[in-house]
């Protein structure tokens, strides 16, 4: 059962970047024509009131403006996004309110108004610190453009994180070592590491399925995971998740509300929420197009694609699956308290024996060994 004192997110989908990176199936659009940003904003704000109506009197924990590229919002759109939020709900003093940037120098020019208007963390897409790598990714930046944007966000906000890419093509565990040393000289109080991921429909996975894009996996990839364990780890920052990194107490709040199951709503095209209404969570997803989107929007006060109630299994799923990303595992007696049901006593131990699991009074953890196996423990765990 959700309280009203637990932590409470607002998600703002910016669905729009300036070229498609062919890695990625974000909902991300590109629209050479330009978009009209006052009707956009206006489709926000209508969707916003809605949520304020199905979840009155929560206070608001964290705000993240996810994309595409919200760094392509002029200041203002935030300012009246973030106008609206603080309208409906009550923001906390200390909320974390965090915008996603890519790190082109036209963007960085917006920092300062993007912290005038309430941001006071950002994440940043580096992807890679060599030219060549950011060309094979198709990114709009240099490396040298890059770490002016991580080194101008460490003076504009308190808080700020950047993502890389890595287990790229080509890419050496000698490599990756030298280009994660660097990073960490860079990085401030969070870091998110993703390996790539060939995701179905991209470009990238064409030419992985036509055996033209060759990325490091089985023995070698997960050598790179664990090497990039070890070294943010002597960095002092600490993995508390899959692919994320933070000096302890540095960790995205935002983030953290998705994978130990608390609510968020989530605004804009193609953003997903979950909000308990009446005892019951609900998991609500919008439509993808933003256009369609916004004459939805426009014409009945919200955009969403499918809208259904969860089943106490299927809440229970969900925490487990996405608790077990986390270091700190899931609390048990939560996960019971959600559906009734324990997880299968042997089972968890043959997991332990296996060096998979690990269990400390209520709560059960992934290893390290077994977040990279991550899947197939939930599989077995949920059977
Ligand atoms: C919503 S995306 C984008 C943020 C921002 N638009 C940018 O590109 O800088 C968040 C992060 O997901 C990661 N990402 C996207 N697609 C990926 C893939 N196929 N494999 C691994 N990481 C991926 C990238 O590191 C990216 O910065
Ligand atoms: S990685 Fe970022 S910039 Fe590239 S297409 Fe995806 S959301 Fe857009």
């Amino acid at each position: 059962m959700t309280k009203m004192n637990e932590p409470f997110g607002v998600y703002v989908h910016w669905p729009f970047c300036r070229a498609k990176c062919p890695y990625c199936d974000f909902n991300s659009h590109v629209r050479h024509g330009g978009i009209d940003e006052a009707r956009f904003l206006a489709a926000y704000l209508k969707e916003l009131a809605h949520f304020a109506s199905l979840t009155p009197g929560r206070d608001v924990t964290s705000i993240f403006f996810g994309g595409g590229t919200p760094s392509l919002m002029r200041p203002g759109t935030v300012a009246a996004i973030l106008a609206a939020i603080g309208g409906h709900w009550h923001i906390e003093h200390d909320a974390e309110i965090t915008l996603e940037a890519n790190p082109t120098s036209v963007e960085a020019e917006n920092f300062a108004g993007y912290r005038a208007a309430g941001v006071n963390r950002v994440s940043l897409g580096v992807q890679a610190l060599d030219d060549q790598s950011l060309k094979a990714l198709g990114r709009q930046h240099t490396a040298q453009e890059a770490l002016a944007a991580v080194a101008l966000a460490k003076l504009h906000f308190d808080r700020m994180s950047f993502d890389l890419i890595y287990a790229r093509e080509g890419q050496t565990v000698e490599a990756w070592e030298e280009e994660l040393r660097r990073v960490l000289d860079h990085a401030a109080d969070h870091l998110s590491l993703y390996q790539l991921t060939i995701e179905e429909g991209t470009p990238f996975a064409a030419r992985h399925a036509a055996g033209s894009l060759r990325i490091p996996d089985g023995e070698q990839a997960s050598e790179l995971y664990h090497l990039t364990q070890e070294l943010c780890e002597a960095a002092g920052l600490p993995a508390y998740e899959v692919s994320n990194h933070a000096r302890p107490g540095s960790e995205s709040r935002h983030n953290l509300l998705y994978w130990r199951g608390h609510d968020y709503a989530g605004v804009g095209p193609g953003a997903h929420s979950r909000v308990t209404t009446s005892g019951a969570k609900r998991a609500l997803s919008a439509i993808k197009s933003p256009e369609v989107w916004l004459t939805q929007v426009e014409t009945t006060g919200r955009g969403f694609a499918s809208e259904e109630t969860l089943s106490a299994a299927e809440s229970a799923d969900e925490y487990l699956l996405m608790g077990l990303r986390l270091s700190e595992g899931i609390d048990l007696e939560r996960l019971a308290a959600i559906n009734g049901n324990a997880l299968d006593d042997a089972r968890i131990r043959t997991l332990e024996s296996e060096g998979l699991l690990a269990r400390h009074e209520t709560r059960l953890a992934a290893t390290r060994k077994g977040r990279l196996v991550l899947n197939r423990l939930i599989l077995e765990l949920a059977a």
